[in-house]
């Protein structure tokens, strides 16, 4: 029998991915970039054990069956196969922050799962290895690995699709001010909505466009110019959402109330706040500003009517094993 713990945290994407080459493998059709949420944490205890005739899974204390916990066991599977033993597992796992509704607890939840699985399967895999693996979980799990800012590069193959750090967490003291409107399970996952961005006749024009603006974003946060990154992300997660409202079937993932903190942001930043948004597949809402303006941005938002909670982030570091 052998155990390993270890943390991850979800990450926001400033480029998304939305769209796969190849979905088995989660090779998606644009490379993108995020930051890491540091305290947003899921914590997965992985135990291999020549026992139990099943794979088990908790999360947050609740048993998981079903599509889930299928997801888990092929997952499993490759470290299995990596390890070259087909011992079943017991895994445990538990968010501080509500799972499903915006905030990418898959990333952070197959992040720390490639980390604690790897490692209980004696596996010593680089940095690049786990990023891999992670992927192959949940897209952007790959780039819960690495800390800080983060690029996810595209790339064609298995063994060219990972991601890794282009700036420490400490380069920039953005914080994601995240505004929860609701904390219910979205109603299409992401896996499902990959599947259909072809099916929108704009999905070719936003994957074509894709490197110039993650050149601009990327070079934005290296120079700390909070104009030009407000407007290269908001265009981007306008870009994805248009995607996603345009797929056959279409995917309305907004709320009014996230609209209307789309508007009051804009507003806002017009009037000399430096505030921007991004909204991944949910209704929930991300608004990054700078360090020394959270204070004020967080109290405006709790402000806003049917705004449930304000949770903040700050760049997060790479998943790492508990010892
Ligand atoms: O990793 P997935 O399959 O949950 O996809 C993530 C998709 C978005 O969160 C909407 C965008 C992104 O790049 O994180």
């Amino acid at each position: 029998m052998s155990t390993a713990t270890a943390i991850a945290s979800p990450n926001i994407a400033f480029i998304k991915y939305w769209g796969d080459q190849d979905p088995c493998l989660r090779i998606p059709a644009n490379s993108s970039l995020s930051m890491n949420l540091a305290g947003l944490i899921t914590r997965t205890q992985v135990t291999f054990d020549s026992h139990p005739s099943e794979d088990a899974l908790t999360v947050n204390g609740e048993g998981i069956t079903g599509v889930s916990l299928v997801r888990v066991s092929d997952f499993l599977d490759r470290v299995r196969q990596l390890a070259g033993f087909d011992y079943t597992a017991v895994v445990d796992s538990t968010n501080n922050f509500p799972t499903g509704a915006g905030i990418a607890s898959s990333a952070s939840a197959f992040a720390a799962l490639s980390l604690a699985a790897s490692a209980a399967a004696g596996l010593n895999l680089s940095q690049p290895e786990l990023s891999r693996l992670a992927r192959t979980g949940s897209g952007s799990a790959c780039r819960s690995v690495p800390g800080g800012f983060v690029e996810w590069q595209a790339g064609s193959h298995d063994e060219d699709s990972y991601a890794f750090s282009f700036a420490h967490p400490a380069h920039w003291d953005l914080v994601d001010c995240i505004v929860i409107i609701s904390q219910l399970h979205k109603l299409v996952g992401s896996t499902s909505g990959h599947a259909l961005a072809l099916s929108s006749p704009i999905q070719t024009a936003r994957v074509l466009d894709a490197p110039r603006r993650l050149e601009i974003c990327r070079r934005a946060i290296l120079e700390k110019d909070f104009q030009t990154f407000a407007d290269i992300i908001e265009l981007d997660s306008n870009l994805m959402h248009a995607i996603m409202i345009t797929s056959t079937p279409p995917l309305l993932y907004w709320q009014p109330t996230t609209l209307a903190v789309m508007r009051v942001v804009q507003d806002w930043r017009q009037a000399g706040l430096p505030v921007a948004y991004t909204i991944d597949a949910g209704p929930n809402i991300h608004v990054l500003t700078s360090s020394v303006y959270a204070p004020e941005v967080v109290a405006r938002l709790v402000q806003l009517e049917n705004v449930l909670q304000v949770l903040t982030a700050s760049p997060g570091g790479p998943a790492w094993l508990e010892a």
